[in-house]
């Protein structure tokens, strides 16, 4: 027995880094995965390892059509998880406003009109989970846009679980510090990411990245606690104790 049998999840960004680790994770406790992304190979390679009945629908999360036809894809949802996104890295004089925008189209409406498909298909007892980062709390040099997308999705979260209270659905937020073995793009050449990671890990108490598994774990405590709600929870080595 799992403790997700029986149970349905949608999963977007689940064919790469943290959304793939929750998907791997969730299958393992005997949830029925359907993960979401733009590259089909990518999503294919995700579904074969995966196995056990994981399907997936390509979706680009900033387009609000393809997120309905996501959500039309299942008749109710236990589970919502929205990891699909990246990241703007550079100095404000230099990222244009549009890249900005774009991070936003995917990873804040991305995530709330997910939600405006889903509600209507969870029952008391669903949860539903952002993921920001702690950029949201933490002041980061060089992400700008980011910090404030980080800091509209924590604060959608709260909103959300408020409202969502009385229809028993639970809604709390992921906010990953530095998290590696993922395919986020730093904005640094290939060669350069391993120093660059170790250099962002000297901010962090425990002095290292945080891995996708830490953040699947965090994200199985959120789909499982029934008493955990309107959680904004920084997994991120105690960089935000600090
Ligand atoms: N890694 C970190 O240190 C860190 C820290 C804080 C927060 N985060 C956040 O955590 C989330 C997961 O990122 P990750 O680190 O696991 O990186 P990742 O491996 O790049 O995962 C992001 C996934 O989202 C998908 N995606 C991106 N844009 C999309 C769109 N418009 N529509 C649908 N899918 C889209 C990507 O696949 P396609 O490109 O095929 O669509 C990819 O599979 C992101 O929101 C990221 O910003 C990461």
């Amino acid at each position: 027995m799992g403790a997700l049998d029986g149970k349905t999840a949608i999963i977007t960004g689940g064919g790469s880094g943290i959304g793939f680790a929750i998907a791997e994770r969730f299958v393992r406790e005997g949830a029925q995965v359907v993960i979401a992304g733009r590259r089909q190979e990518r999503l294919d390679a995700a579904v074969a390892q995966l196995g056990r009945g994981a399907r997936a629908v390509q979706t680009d999360v900033a387009d609000e059509a393809q997120i309905k036809r996501l959500i039309d894809s299942v008749s109710s949802l236990d589970l919502l998880v929205t990891c699909a996104g990246g990241a703007v890295f550079g100095p404000v004089e230099q990222v244009q406003t549009k890249a900005w925008r774009e991070l936003f189209d995917g990873r804040f409406f991305g995530q709330l009109s997910a939600c405006h498909y889903a509600v209507p298909k969870m029952k008391p007892g669903s949860s539903i989970m952002f993921c920001s980062g702690i950029a949201g709390h933490a002041a980061l040099a060089n992400y700008a846009g980011g910090a404030g997308l980080c800091g509209a999705v924590n604060a959608m979260g709260r909103s959300l679980a408020i409202e969502l209270a009385p229809k028993g659905i639970r809604v709390n937020v992921l906010s990953p510090g530095l998290t590696r073995d993922t395919a986020i793009d730093w904005g640094v050449p290939p060669e350069a990411v391993p120093g660059f990671l170790a250099g962002l890990s000297n901010n962090i108490p425990m002095k290292r990245p945080g891995t996708v598994g830490d953040m699947a774990d965090a994200a199985f405590f959120l789909a499982t606690c029934a008493y955990a709600t309107g959680m904004v929870l920084d997994i991120d080595g105690g960089w935000t104790a600090v």
